[in-house]
């Protein structure tokens, strides 16, 4: 058996490729089937010369997502997918697929949603997988490189990390477990016995709200370090995205083209620096009058926009009751796309209003919600650290800044165009009174957190970490808008099915 993405050593050879049919399309004498075997799309020309009558008859029944052996000769062809062709010689049938739900045609997100089984058999999904698969992969490269160990922490705990507003609860025996929000803390234990380590798994939240970055599972990285301060957590995340994004450039350029990603701004972080300012910085510029003026300019060129790739479908349109089949087909497939892009600039020219009326209402305190993010990211075209936030809105854990008591030694990387949060991390608090009187302030029982003040008993040192959530990095490098595409099976409120 040979598979797809390697048949540039098959030359040709005589190959057997084993797979499901994505597309097909035929005409007296030959089929053209676009077989997919997961690593790859390749067409096969199944002709009746070549085949047969049998063969090539059972060939014309294989209806969408049916499962076939084919085997033939491998021929270079520039103008193919994958820049090969299999010239039939045979076909053998595994199964002749019930009618499939996915068809090329235009499906709604719910509709694919309770489908996404099946969805993410789909080219666009299955890019976005393999980015997924190699960022993760070269986040375990970058930290095993600099020298970190991973550690699994528990899923089950007994103590939040992150707010108690949104803990889910379960039953453990006799007692109340929660699903881990965050490794974080156990991470500073191992931290403390290893020096560098990292997380890497699953965590939950409750999140009740529906937005586009926000999953109730999602999987974090968190890296934790004995003896670094704040400038040098902020130097880590810069060179930990530097690395993964540099690798996915490099390795996954086909899947990003399949994706449409545009790379320019990609490119731009793994060259240039990312600009850092303060969270104090980050709210002028979010009230400024340049924000402003950004908002009116978007929201005119959006309208701009729309109008034009009406008027492109009006035409298309027009052309299609008389077009050949392939043409028809190619309009179909830009009819699509230009719906899916007027879905997104509908959704922009609702949300501009609303980014307005926060940033303009924003005052110097609050946490930056979504609306904000985007407000203040769309402004650059490198990822932003915004550091040294009010002290009120952050995590108990979090030192605060020896020039400013009311500021906690906190980072947040956010990602360009628009995309936002991405990491979040902090400066520890290492004093263990200081932590004792946090725990109070944030109403939070002394009792479940005994172990964690005991790293300050015992050989406390100033340390640092953050995390990195998966699901948005996954979205700002396939420029995905929604987060429930960067997942095999997204938990979101209202979702826990397929
Ligand atoms: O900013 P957060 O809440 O930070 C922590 O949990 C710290 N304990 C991390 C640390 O310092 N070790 O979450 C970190 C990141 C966010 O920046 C975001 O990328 C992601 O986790 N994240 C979510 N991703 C998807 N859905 C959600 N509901 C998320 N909540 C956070
Ligand atoms: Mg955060």
């Amino acid at each position: 058996m040979t598979y797809i993405n390697q048949l540039s050593n098959y030359e040709n050879e005589t190959v057997t490729l084993k797979g499901w049919v994505y597309n097909s399309r035929s005409s007296k004498a030959i089929h053209f089937i676009e077989l997919r075997d997961g690593t790859g799309i390749c067409q096969c020309i199944v002709s009746l010369d070549e085949v047969g009558e049998e063969v090539f008859e059972e060939a014309g029944t294989l209806k969408q997502e049916s499962s076939v052996e084919i085997t033939g000769n491998v021929v270079k062809d520039d103008r193919s997918i994958g820049g090969y062709e299999l010239h039939a010689s045979g076909v053998k049938v595994i199964q002749v697929a019930d009618n499939y739900p996915i068809t090329p045609k235009e499906h709604g997100v719910e509709f694919l949603m309770e489908n996404r089984h099946l969805w993410l058999r789909s080219r666009r999904q299955w890019a976005a997988m393999q980015v997924r698969n190699a960022i993760q992969f070269a986040i375990h490269r970058f930290f095993q490189k600099e020298g970190f160990i991973q550690m699994d922490a528990p899923i089950f705990t007994g103590n939040a990390a992150e707010g108690t507003t949104n803990l889910f609860e379960t039953e453990y025996f006799e007692e109340k477990a929660y699903l881990t929000q965050s490794g974080q803390l156990y991470g500073e234990a191992m931290a403390m016995a290893h020096g560098k380590i990292y997380t890497f798994g699953p965590t939950f939240r409750a999140e009740k709200s529906k937005t586009r970055r926000h999953l109730t599972e999602f999987w974090m990285i968190e890296p934790e370090m004995a003896f670094y301060d704040l400038k040098m957590n902020m130097d880590l995340a810069e060179k930990m995205l530097k690395f993964v994004i540099g690798a996915i450039l490099e390795e996954k350029s086909a899947e990003l083209e399949i994706l449409e990603r545009d790379t320019t701004s990609l490119q731009k972080a793994v060259d240039e620096p990312f600009k850092r300012i303060s969270y104090t910085e980050a709210v002028e510029i979010l009230k400024s009058e340049k924000t402003t003026g950004l908002l009116d300019e978007m929201e005119n060129s959006r309208k701009e926009e729309v109008n034009e790739i009406r008027k492109e479908e009006e035409e298309i349109r027009k052309e299609h009751g008389s077009a050949k089949k392939w043409r028809k087909a190619q309009i179909d497939q830009r009819i699509k796309e230009i719906h899916a892009r007027i879905d997104q600039i509908e959704e922009d020219l609702r949300n501009i209003p609303v980014w307005k009326k926060s940033a303009a209402e924003f005052e110097w305190g609050s946490d930056f919600g979504g609306s904000d993010e985007t407000v203040l990211t769309m402004q650059f075209d490198t990822p932003v650290m915004v550091h040294r936030y009010p002290a009120e809105v952050k995590a108990f854990y979090m030192k605060r800044d020896p020039e400013d008591d009311q500021l906690a030694l906190a980072l947040d990387v956010l990602a360009p165009e628009g995309y936002g949060e991405i990491i979040g991390g902090s400066q520890r608090e290492d004093d263990l009174d200081v932590l004792l009187s946090r725990l109070k302030e944030h109403d939070l029982p002394e009792e479940v957190f005994s172990w964690y003040l005991d790293l300050r008993r015992y050989g406390t040192v100033p340390h640092s970490g953050f995390g990195l959530g998966l699901e948005r990095t996954v979205a700002w490098l396939c420029g995905l808008t929604h987060v429930r595409e960067t997942i095999p099976f997204p938990r979101m409120m209202g979702r826990l099915r397929p």
